[in-house]
């Protein structure tokens, strides 16, 4: 059964209706980008396209020196949020550079080092999208409390954020989480109530991995002879268990949080 995220999908658009009634400006988002690749490209399109929707002034900038351009925009009054595009191309930083340097009141993807503290101290404001994304659409489908969930996949920004917050005391939900070495993957996931799967191999999770009745969050975004898959195979849609579909499940709730920090931004912006 496919899962439905127009619920999750609602309250985010009335949280951003709430803030823009607030606002006498139109919130600045800025994308930036080493690396534009045809990929990157074609995902700062629909960015673009989300950000029109929602009246947000949206522009991608293209750099070859990401570090120096954030000692710029970070302090720049007109730019409420930054978006830093990965994967990286100078190999003059890192990931965690930009995380270090990322203004934390501009950071809407939630992935500044001071916003993943503040994460880890159960305080979220900004934190990673894709994981807030997956948890709120699994929040919307059960009490998490006492529940036990897997969740297959430790990248910072999606598995490792997913299973900190899940486990905060005011979700408290056991979990499990793995990686590519972990050896009893099954033996976990037939013990689940729920399953998050963010590892990026297309159709990896069959039935052979999933007992009837759990429910799984596909975070997987796969291109296969063009086509695209998430990460569970299409052998689980059916009746027997609840799925988000890719697309149209986390990549939706992930872009609309985007915008909605874009605009909980503006509002820090104003405050400064
Ligand atoms: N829908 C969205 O909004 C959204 C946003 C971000 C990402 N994504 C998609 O989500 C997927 C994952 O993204 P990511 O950024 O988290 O990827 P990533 O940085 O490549 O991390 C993948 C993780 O999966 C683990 N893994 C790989 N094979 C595994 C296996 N067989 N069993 C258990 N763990 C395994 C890896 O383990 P090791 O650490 O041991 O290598 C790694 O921790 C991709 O398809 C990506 O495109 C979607």
């Amino acid at each position: 059964m496919i899962i439905k995220i127009d619920k999750v999908l609602e309250k985010l658009e009335d949280e951003i209706d709430i803030i823009k009634s607030k606002l006498i400006k139109t919130p600045k988002m800025i994308s930036i980008s080493d690396n534009l690749t045809s990929a990157t490209r074609s995902y700062l399109k629909s960015q673009k396209k989300i950000a029109n929707k929602y009246g947000i002034d949206f522009s991608v900038i293209e750099t070859d020196d990401i570090v120096k351009d954030l000692n710029k925009y970070n302090n720049d009054k007109n730019i409420d949020g930054i978006f830093v595009s990965r994967p990286l191309k100078n190999k003059n930083y890192q990931e965690i550079d930009i995380a270090r340097l990322l203004n934390p009141n501009k950071d809407i993807e939630g992935l500044s080092v001071y916003n993943m503290g503040e994460m880890v101290y159960e305080n979220e404001y900004f934190v990673p999208c894709t994981a807030e994304s997956a948890i709120k659409i699994l929040e919307n489908c059960m009490d998490l409390e006492g529940k036990n969930i897997v969740v297959i996949g430790r990248s910072i920004n999606v598995g490792k954020a997913a299973a900190i917050m899940l486990e905060r005391k005011n979700r408290s939900a056991t979990v499990t989480i793995t990686n590519s070495r972990t050896k009893n993957l099954k033996e976990l996931t037939m013990k689940a109530d729920a399953v998050i799967v963010a590892i990026g191999k297309a159709e990896y999770l069959t039935k052979d991995f999933i007992k009837e009745g759990t429910y799984i969050i596909d975070v997987g975004i796969n291109f296969k002879n063009g086509k695209l898959f998430g990460d569970v195979s299409k052998d689980l849609y059916d009746k027997n268990y609840y799925i988000t579909p890719v697309p149209g499940g986390v990549g939706t709730i992930t872009s609309t949080i985007l915008m909605r920090n874009v605009f909980r931004a503006a509002i820090k912006n104003i405050k400064q």
